[in-house]
């Protein structure tokens, strides 16, 4: 079906040859220095001055301060020959655990209304299930920082790093984990008392299930069509106990979970094809949306083996599909399909133009994509997540003129301000990501920041795509 990492083919990264003939160049005053910058229609409800703007990081991505904490499984599959590209592991990171107030200069530097973070569950909680005083320490420091500063804290609770003494359990095959992850909801959500905005359960429950427990190609790397359904179930379960936990504890955050999507598009209109392609977004998207939104799995459900499907108890799709007061998306490309003589489906490489991590480049597939989820879903109000772009940034004379980055950015606001004429409602975007960081199996490689990180000095310099991005939010 699918072997390849993440969204698709990571392959192909030295042809990333997009040459982006802008019209979008600002002449600047002097000499043939041409600066991109970002724009949108007047008038546009991207412009509102109450549309919110943030920036996004991961703890385990930036972090480092790995000695103050309990292992996760990012550590331990880190550890593992040939898991990472670069033979990398979070250990030091960002260093984010020591310099996270420079970091919060940073962002507020960029002038941004909203900043989204995760909690390392291991670094809040002991093995014995209490919070650990020095993690929640960290974290409080932090949201009280921001409070300070008017920036609106934007919290994940599970953005992928189980605690490694869960996972030697049985981690996410094991229904239990997701009664651990309430509990840790609940000690955590009260420990913050009322420094949060909002909430988010889980971070893109597919690549936690499908990448770490189908595929094996993220952490905790187990391989099998038996599991990665088996594996979602219990996240969606957790995010549902973790809702009802949030509405007792919280209930003035904006509570909801963040989804990745992938639109899939068919090579063909082959009825064959079309069919494939079906399967495919049900497997991929919509087993996640639709529990959530309607408490059910699409129907492919009862093509499926009997032993790769989850065990749903009674009352579980109840407890998943528990109101929202956000949907967080997360988009970065699309994929094509097409059917297989031998399976559900087939899915192809990445078509040009592409970024760094080998992703197509093809905007219009958020606005189809928000679209059409406004069309089958009663939604509520929308924030994209996450949404950036992989760039072979060239640092030149103390600066990264990251033109390509810039234009990846311009096209998918837009593309996202045209899904707002078609009446999807859309409160926020976040860009991914505040700084470059630990890529997950990519390692340190791939560079997604729009502030470059010097992992030698720790060294953040904000790039041409930062400082575009603070101008287009700074002018509303
Ligand atoms: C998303 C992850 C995020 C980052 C981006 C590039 O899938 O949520 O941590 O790795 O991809």
């Amino acid at each position: 079906m699918i072997n390849q990492i993440k969204y698709g083919s990571a392959s192909n990264n030295k042809f990333n040859i997009r040459s982006i003939q802008s019209k979008l160049y600002q002449k600047r005053s002097r000499g043939f220095l041409l600066m991109k910058q970002l724009s949108l229609p007047s008038g546009s409800p991207l412009l509102a001055k109450n549309f919110t703007y943030g920036v996004a990081t991961a703890s385990f991505q930036i972090e480092g301060g790995a000695a103050d904490r309990l292992p996760c499984i990012w550590d331990t599959f880190c550890s593992k020959e040939g898991k990472i590209v670069d033979n990398s592991n979070g250990d030091v990171a960002c260093e984010h655990y020591t310099r996270w107030k420079d970091d919060i200069n940073l962002i507020e530097s960029l002038g941004v209304d909203a900043y989204r973070l995760s909690i390392s569950w291991p670094r809040v909680m002991t093995k014995s299930g209490h919070l650990n005083p020095t993690g929640v320490k960290f974290y409080t420091d932090i949201l009280d920082e921001l409070k300070r500063r008017n920036i609106k804290a934007f919290v994940t609770l599970y953005h992928w790093d189980l605690p490694q003494h869960i996972e030697d359990e049985g981690g996410w095959l094991n229904r239990n984990t997701a009664y651990e992850f309430a509990h840790y909801t609940d000690l955590i959500t009260k420990a913050f008392g009322e420094r949060v905005h909002s909430y988010a359960t889980l971070n893109e429950p597919f690549c936690s299930s499908y990448l770490g427990y189908e595929i094996g190609v993220h952490a905790p790397g187990i391989v099998g069509r038996e599991f990665g359904r088996k594996a979602a179930h219990h996240l969606l379960l957790g995010h549902g106990l973790a809702m009802q936990v949030l509405a007792k504890n919280s209930p003035n955050t904006l509570n909801g979970i963040v989804l990745n999507f992938t639109p899939c598009y068919s090579v063909t209109q082959s009825e064959d094809d079309l069919k494939a392609t079906a399967f495919a977004d049900d497997y991929i998207n919509q087993w996640y949306m639709q529990p959530v939104m309607q408490g059910k799995y699409p129907d492919i459900i009862k093509q499926l083996p009997k032993a790769h499907r989850p065990d749903i108890l009674d009352g579980d799709m109840e407890i998943i599909a528990q109101p929202l007061d956000y949907l967080g998306v997360n988009f970065y490309t699309r994929m094509h399909y097409q059917a297989s003589d031998t399976d559900f489906y087939h899915e192809l490489p990445h078509k040009a133009p592409m970024t760094d991590i080998g992703w197509e480049i093809y905007p219009k597939a958020l606005t189809e994509l928000l679209v059409s989820l406004n069309e089958k879903y009663t939604l509520p109000p929308i924030y994209i997540t996450e949404n950036g772009a992989a760039m072979a940034d060239e640092f030149k004379g103390g600066e990264i003129k990251d033109n390509d980055r810039i234009e990846y950015y311009h096209e998918h606001l837009n593309a996202l301000h045209n899904a707002t004429e078609q009446g999807v409602k859309v409160d926020g975007y976040f860009a991914w990501s505040l700084m470059d960081n630990f890529e997950w199996a990519e390692g340190y490689l791939k560079r997604f920041g729009i502030v470059h990180v010097d992992y030698d000095t720790q060294k953040r310099t904000v790039k041409a795509s930062g400082k575009a991005y603070s101008n287009l939010i700074t002018s509303r």
